[in-house]
């Protein structure tokens, strides 16, 4: 099963790609974490990425490209994938038709996660991650049970260095420009689906699973 979820920032594509992958028995590639953790391991592609994600703006289109090719066709991707924060924009569609083409392999279903701007604003800027397990939780809507610290692994929670308010308003506006127009690209499929995501996660979750089903 090969499956984009895409929408924009703070709309919980990363919330919900880990338990549709799970559910699936599919993996989930979620473009920002393999950035993150380039920029963590100090890479030398993520030292070229992170002026880009700090500022709110995008990494080249050659290095995102790159690296998803290498992971739609690992070993570990038999099975299918979940894509979240790839494609983002209609060059690096463009690409994952090419690439899927190229291996003989086809789109199953592309979600867009449908968020009003105001709640994405109060998601990211609440969004709390663990630095231990990746973890994410939600100052207002997932609290931990001990402020600053993981319920899973104990590990402390941080805030991202792009969840400042000034940054999230430049990302949002990054999203109307380059990412919106995928709706346009996409509504035309077949395996195109709107799930309405201004509800609680469990809910959402819910009707992601209608959706995926019913397009495949
Ligand atoms: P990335 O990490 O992909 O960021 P993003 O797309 O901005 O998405 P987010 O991770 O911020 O949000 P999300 O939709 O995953 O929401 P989440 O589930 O966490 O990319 C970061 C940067 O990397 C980019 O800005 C760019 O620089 C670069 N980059 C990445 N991909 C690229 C590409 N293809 N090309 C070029 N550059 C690229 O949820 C957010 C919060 O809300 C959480 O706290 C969660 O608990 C909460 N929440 C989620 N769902 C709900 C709900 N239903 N109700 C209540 N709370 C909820």
């Amino acid at each position: 099963m090969h499956i984009v979820l895409f929408g924009p920032p703070g709309a919980g594509k990363g919330t919900q790609g880990d338990r549709l992958a799970e559910a699936f028995g599919i993996i989930h590639i979620a473009m920002g974490d393999l950035l993150r953790k380039a920029v963590t391991d100090q890479t030398s592609l993520g030292l070229k990425a992170k002026a880009s994600m700090d500022a709110g703006k995008f990494v080249p289109d050659d290095v995102v490209i790159g690296m998803i090719e290498e992971r739609i066709t690992a070993p570990a991707a038999a099975n299918g994938f979940i894509l979240d924060g790839f494609p983002r924009n209609v060059v690096q569609a463009e690409a994952l038709n090419a690439m899927l083409h190229e291996h003989d392999l086809d789109l199953d279903c592309v979600v867009f996660l449908d968020v009003s701007e105001n709640l994405l604003v109060e998601r990211l800027s609440g969004r709390l991650l663990c630095r231990a397990c990746g973890f994410g939780f939600h100052r207002h809507y997932s609290p931990p049970r001990e402020e600053g610290r993981c319920d899973r692994c104990g590990g402390e929670l941080y805030q991202r260095d792009d969840d400042r308010e000034d940054v999230i308003v430049q990302r949002l506006h990054v999203y109307q420009e380059q990412t919106a127009p995928l709706l346009d690209y996409y509504s035309h499929q077949p395996f195109f689906r709107t799930v309405s995501a201004d509800i609680g996660v469990d809910e959402v979750y819910k009707r992601l699973v209608l959706a995926i089903k019913d397009a495949g």
